[in-house]
This record gives C-alpha cells, structure tokens and sequence, in this order.
C-alpha cells in the first residue's frame, strides 16, 4: 500500500492516553509552567513571531495544529487568517487560547473551530477535510517521543507525517535538542540555515557537555528549506533547541 493512503501513523495507537490533564506536553501541568516562565520565554516567542511573519503563507484559512494555548503564538499572526481550525488533545486548550487570543480575534473578524484529536490518527481526513488551508505545526512534533514506547516507530510515524504534508502550504516549529543548561549561562545565539542541520551539527554549535536528548524530528524538514534554530529556555535549568521551517507555494513567494 502507498503511505499516502494510510489513514493513520503506522505505530498510532489510539489506546495510549495522552490528552489527560497531566499528560508530558499539553495539560494543566504545561499551562501552570507557561504561566510561570512566559517571562523567560519572551526572546524565544519574539523570534517565532519573527519567523512566522516571513512565512508567505498566501492562505486565508489556517489549520492549527497542537498549539495548545498559543502561549507562543503571536495574535497578529493568527489574525492573518479568516478562519482557525484548531487540533489538540488537550481539553483546556480551547479555554486557555481564548483568554489569551480570543478578544484580539474576534476584533480582527476571525473564527475559530476546536477539534480534540489524536494528530496521528487524524491528518489524513483533516487535510483532505480542508484542501485549501494553510497548514501549521505548533512545536506539537517533538513532543510525539513523550508518548511513544518505541523510538523506532515514533520516528517512522514523524516521516510517514512528512509524506501526507507533500504539496501542501505548511510550516512547522518544533523541538529537536533538549540539554540540562546551567541557569545563569546566557542562553546560545540563534541561528539560520540553508537546509536542516544534523543534530551532530547542532550539538557542536548550540555547545553543552550535557547529554542531549534528540526529539526525532532531524527528518521534519528535508531538502533546501531555510531552517531557524532558536533557543528556547523551557525552565531555568533546561534548554530546548526548537527548528522553524515554512513551505509556501512558488506563486506566494515574493
Ligand atoms: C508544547 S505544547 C505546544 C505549545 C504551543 N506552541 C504554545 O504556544 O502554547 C504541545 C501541544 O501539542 C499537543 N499534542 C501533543 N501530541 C499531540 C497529538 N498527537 N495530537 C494532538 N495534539 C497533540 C499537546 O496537547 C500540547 O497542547
């Protein structure tokens, strides 16, 4: 069978709870950390609202992929669009969004749909359910190792996610490294790529004698595709090196 037809990631396993309200990567304990360390998050959320302003994306609907709260998420972006449909398993991400997007949107005229869904179990229907979005990523892949018994086939689930996304207008954020980081070590220069760095490369230049954890994403972003990588102190003593990539239409490119 082709990988495109398959409805679902090969290693999805719907029996897996991960949308409880103490799950590793969205829930009550991400949003208390959010509130906690915005502060700290503000260079990181000033640089993905930077990248995401350059992204031509040419679309007036956006498909929303794991943003949870978009605690990250600039208004000014999302109010680029007419229509959000927004996918998380989270259930307080609906709650959470609206108090920190909702008045900015519905000044701006835009509408947004939740949908709780397993995005492994859904991008199929969701894409073919809405051709003409603009697709978006919210540092959601990088999480899928948290949930996943089997690095094997986690990393086979992110590629045959790749492949669905082929011909499409989408861009993701997402983790790639995640390092103990000394708190009053300044925290590394950003920096931007032709094409994606390996996690080797990315080791050497973002510089720790911790051990790194790879969040499986090195295959998220291939060919010639401009890559940001930008530091992101997720706590005081913890350093996320998060990948940024858009694609975009030949016609929308300036
Ligand atoms: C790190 S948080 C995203 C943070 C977001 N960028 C922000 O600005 O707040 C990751 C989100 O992805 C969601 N998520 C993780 N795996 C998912 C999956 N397989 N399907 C749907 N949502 C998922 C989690 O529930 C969580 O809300």
């Amino acid at each position: 069978m082709r990988s495109e037809l398959a409805p679902q990631a090969p290693g999805f396993n719907p029996a897996l709870d991960k949308g409880g309200l103490m799950s590793p990567s969205g829930g009550l304990l991400w949003h208390l950390r959010a509130l906690r360390y915005r502060r700290h998050w503000r260079p990181f959320c000033a640089a993905i609202a930077q990248w995401l302003a350059t992204w031509p994306h040419g679309r007036e609907h956006l498909l929303l992929l794991g943003p949870s709260a978009g605690w990250c998420l600039p208004t000014e972006f999302l109010a680029t669009f007419s229509t959000i449909h927004a996918v998380d398993l989270d259930p307080l991400a609906p709650w959470v969004f609206n108090r920190l997007h909702g008045a900015g949107l519905r000044r701006a005229g835009v509408r947004v749909r939740w949908q709780r869904a397993d995005i492994f179990g859904s991008l199929v229907a969701l894409l073919a359910t809405f051709p003409g979005h603009a697709v978006l990523f919210g540092n959601l892949l990088g999480q899928h190792r948290l949930y996943c018994t089997d690095v094997a086939a986690a990393e086979v689930d992110l590629q045959w996610l790749t492949q669905q996304l082929e011909g499409r207008v989408w861009a993701s954020f997402h983790d790639r490294l995640s390092v103990d980081w000394a708190p009053n070590r300044a925290a590394p220069e950003r920096v931007c790529t032709p094409r994606s760095l390996s996690s080797e490369q990315l080791a050497r230049h973002f510089g720790s004698a911790g051990v790194w954890t790879d969040h499986l994403t090195a295959e998220v972003i291939a060919g010639d595709v401009e890559c940001h990588y930008l530091p992101w102190p997720l706590m005081p003593r913890r350093l996320h090196v998060v990948e940024a990539a858009w694609h975009a239409d030949a016609a929308s490119v300036p």
